[in-house]
């Protein structure tokens, strides 16, 4: 009896070191070297490292228009924050067309810095993340948000920019606090029936906003919802697909990717149910070493979208590097697999 007490307890103890150590290897927060190559350095048609981070795209008369932050110069680590927070000079907004999607020329810079004009959102030594682009049917402009901040996130602001071109040059218009309200990660969704939305990260990043925006675009109305309170999600990307709205977010670990997660809707200013980790397999749990910032679609008619993500090096922001992956959404599940390649 005590011999097969021992068998059985040892027998269960490998059992469980194997598990751990299989948890473990999953669990590392890096993926294996070989594993790497889509996240390689992307180069621009003028062979130039792709600088364009925490982006989005706007699809516009058969063009697709990348904007994204210029992340430029020695990353630093400013002391004494309650969280890791490595920063880098804000350099702009950067702009790159393409009409595959894979053959990335430079544009310009869609929208600059300042340079010691320490009065102004858009100096260099602030924070200018998260910009993204849509078209306003009705006033000709393409509108940008974006995210603006002090060095240290104290300030909690989205800008707002315009420009009647796509790539820019874009008129810097002012930054608000939307509906009092502090505004960190965000984006912007601009539905069918042409209203727009700001979505934000807030109260200390516990909650998220939606809110409907003007008519022109430029400033947001009254309307808006607090959603997935007390849940620390940022990095928010909305899309639709049928007649449903799915928000992906990531949880709020700074640059250390964490595991993504998403709700769905009836409407953007609804009921937002939550569904879970949309990512699937080995790595899920850290969104494949990465944290999402758009979704655009490819496909929408059937499902196919493209999930668009950055793998930040938090220790050397300017060499970040990104990752595109394949996104499925069949009714309210959305499914995101590992690719080694670039999706076709
Ligand atoms: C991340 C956020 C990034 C950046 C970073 C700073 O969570 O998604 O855009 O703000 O924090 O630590």
């Amino acid at each position: 009896m005590k011999i097969w007490l021992c068998a059985h307890l040892s027998l269960l103890f490998l059992i469980q070191t194997i598990t751990t150590a299989f948890s473990q290897k999953l669990s590392l927060k890096q993926f294996p070297e070989k594993q790497m190559l889509q996240a390689g350095v992307w180069k621009d048609t003028d062979g130039n490292f792709i600088n364009a981070h925490g982006g989005g795209i706007l699809h516009h008369q058969g063009v697709y228009y990348w904007f994204g932050e210029i992340k430029k110069g020695k990353t630093w680590l400013l002391p004494d924050q309650k969280m890791e927070c490595y920063r880098v000079p804000a350099s702009g907004i950067s702009c790159y067309s393409s009409k595959d999607l894979k053959n990335w020329k430079f544009e310009k810079i869609a929208l600059s810095a300042t340079v010691s004009d320490t009065e102004s959102d858009l100096d260099t030594s602030k924070v200018i993340e998260r910009p993204k682009v849509i078209y306003n049917q009705k006033t000709k402009q393409f509108v940008m948000w974006m995210h603006v901040d002090y060095k240290d996130y104290s300030y909690a602001h989205a800008g707002v920019a315009v420009s009647d071109n796509p790539a820019g040059p874009y008129r810097y218009l002012g930054s608000v606090k939307p509906n009092g309200q502090d505004s960190r990660d965000m984006t912007i969704f601009k539905d069918d029936n042409g209203s727009a939305y700001l979505i934000h990260a807030s109260e200390d990043n516990n909650t998220m906003y939606i809110n409907q925006l003007s008519n022109d675009y430029c400033s947001v109305t009254n309307q808006y919802i607090r959603i997935s309170e007390g849940k620390r999600r940022e990095a928010p990307a909305m899309f639709k697909f049928g007649k449903k709205y799915y928000l992906l977010t990531s949880a709020c670990t700074g640059w250390s990717p964490n595991a993504a997660s998403y709700a769905v809707s009836d409407s953007p200013l609804g009921d937002w149910k939550p569904m879970g980790n949309p990512c699937i397999g080995p790595f899920s749990e850290t969104t494949f070493s990465s944290q999402g910032t758009f979704v655009l679609p490819i496909n929408a008619k059937n499902g196919k979208f493209l999930f668009i993500a950055d793998r930040w090096n938090k220790t050397d922001l300017e060499n970040s590097r990104y990752l595109w992956l394949p996104m499925e959404v069949k009714g309210d599940i959305i499914n995101i697999t590992w690719s080694a390649k670039v999706p076709d």
